[in-house]
């Protein structure tokens, strides 16, 4: 699929963004382990909480649809799964399978683990290794590095960890994992990334402590919590870039989730000098989440440097931040960003290449990229790379780019966004 996307006069509405997705992976995921049933509203739709959907129904877990669109009844078989009677597919999302493989190392059964194409060819050994540690039997393609992943779960071992990457994929699966082990689960974080599973562990009864950059998990049989799953933050970025950048624009984007853990795509807009342009309303706290609804309009960005510990807590927001300082006076540097290389496409080299096609000037780095703002992109095909990200950053790059701008894999949005298109028609008034 295809979408060809011109600048509208005017770029004008207010909508609401699906539930975030890594809060809806983990309501799904945790209340499938823990006593009792929940209910949870405003589950994503998009394609990756729908893979692990799939994965913890064919392991026993009833979720079933209420009457309210994106509300469910969560409930599993007790702490214990079923096995499996086929291979868990977790499609193109990482977060589905190293939480899932967590989960798995402590389930007294054999389970096999694949994905997509670009899902088989992401690093895995970061949750093998240290869950081998933890006495899993867990085994992959490539010496233990790719998936498909096969584990054989059973009693694991408490251990102390030190993360070599600032990953919540990587810290959510220990902790899973943690959860039936012996004794406390000790992770050493080089920064901080997002705490999603420890808010929703200790809602759920269990003790996790932080101290810093430690993280002790206490083992423990979680009770069901409901969850009120608040708009995705990383979902929002594309319209508030989109605002940003256009010179005619304004866009109110309803019920963000702006766990400080996620909102650094935020403070860093802020020192691009958007100001007023970037505006929160109505603050208030839903589901123990703090959650605004953001306003953005027209605004004027200079270049930023942007590294260190923002990094992991804007990480997904890092393709759209590129088209936001093409818009921008000056050079924004962004680096400390090597992880961006092994998400679902290698993100440094594919925004570089895909901008560079719209007439951006970036360069790229190892750990990141150099972009020269210029404050025009001109329309031209592009590339999703089978990527969702990057599908919408080049819709927000057309958006304010002369001339058509062809998106080629635009049908990827719907790994988190399925409504994408029809928002975005709905902003340009084709709808
Ligand atoms: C996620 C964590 C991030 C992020 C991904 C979702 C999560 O990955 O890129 O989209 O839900 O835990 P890493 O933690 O591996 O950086």
């Amino acid at each position: 699929m295809s979408q060809t996307i011109r600048s509208p006069q005017r770029l004008a509405g207010t909508l609401a963004v699906p539930g975030d997705k890594s809060v809806s992976h983990r309501s799904l995921i945790l209340n499938a382990i823990a006593r009792g049933a929940a209910t949870v509203t405003g589950l994503s739709d998009g394609a990756d909480v729908r893979s692990t959907a799939a994965c913890l129904r064919a392991m026993g877990v009833a979720i079933d649809p209420l009457d309210e669109p994106g509300s469910f009844r969560v409930a599993g078989p007790g702490p214990n799964l079923n096995e499996p009677a086929d291979m868990l597919d977790a499609g193109n999302s990482g977060t589905s399978m190293r939480l899932l493989s967590g989960l798995l190392a402590g389930q007294d059964f054999l389970s096999v683990l694949t994905g997509d194409g670009s899902l088989r060819s992401r690093p895995m050994a970061r949750i093998v290794r240290p869950l081998q540690q933890m006495g899993a039997a867990i085994m992959g393609r490539g010496g233990d590095t790719l998936a498909p992943l096969a584990i054989r779960g059973g009693s694991l071992r408490s251990i102390e960890y030190t993360m070599p990457v600032a990953s919540a994929q990587v810290k959510s699966c220990l902790m899973l994992a943690g959860l039936s082990a012996p004794g406390p689960t000790v992770l050493r974080q080089p920064a901080l990334s997002r705490d999603h599973t420890e808010r929703m562990m200790t809602a759920m009864g269990a003790r996790v402590e932080a101290d810093g950059l430690a993280l002790t998990l206490h083992p423990a049989e979680l009770q069901a919590v409901n969850v009120a799953v608040p708009g995705d933050i990383s979902s929002a970025a594309f319209w508030m870039v989109a605002g940003l950048i256009h010179p005619n624009a304004r866009v109110t984007i309803t019920g963000v989730g702006l766990n400080p853990s996620r909102a650094g795509i935020i403070d860093a807009l802020q020192m691009m000098g958007a100001g007023d342009a970037l505006r929160l309303e109505n603050e208030r706290v839903e589901g123990g989440e703090p959650v605004a609804d953001v306003v953005a309009s027209s605004g004027s960005l200079r270049g930023i440097e942007l590294g260190g510990d923002i990094i992991p807590i804007m990480i997904d927001e890092l393709p759209v931040l590129a088209v936001a300082a093409c818009f921008a006076a000056g050079d924004t540097v962004i680096r400390d960003a090597a992880e961006l290389r092994v998400k679902e496409s290698d993100r440094i080299a594919t925004t570089v290449s895909e901008l560079t096609r719209l007439g951006g000037l970036l360069e790229p780095r190892e750990d990141g990229m150099v972009i020269h703002g210029t404050g025009r992109l001109t329309g031209a095909p592009v590339e999703s790379h089978g990527d969702h990200r990057l599908a919408m950053s080049m819709a927000v790059a057309g958006l304010a780019a002369s001339g058509a701008t062809v998106i080629h894999g635009a049908g990827d949005a719907s790994v988190s966004y399925p409504t994408f298109w029809e928002h975005l028609a709905s902003l340009t008034g084709e709808q």
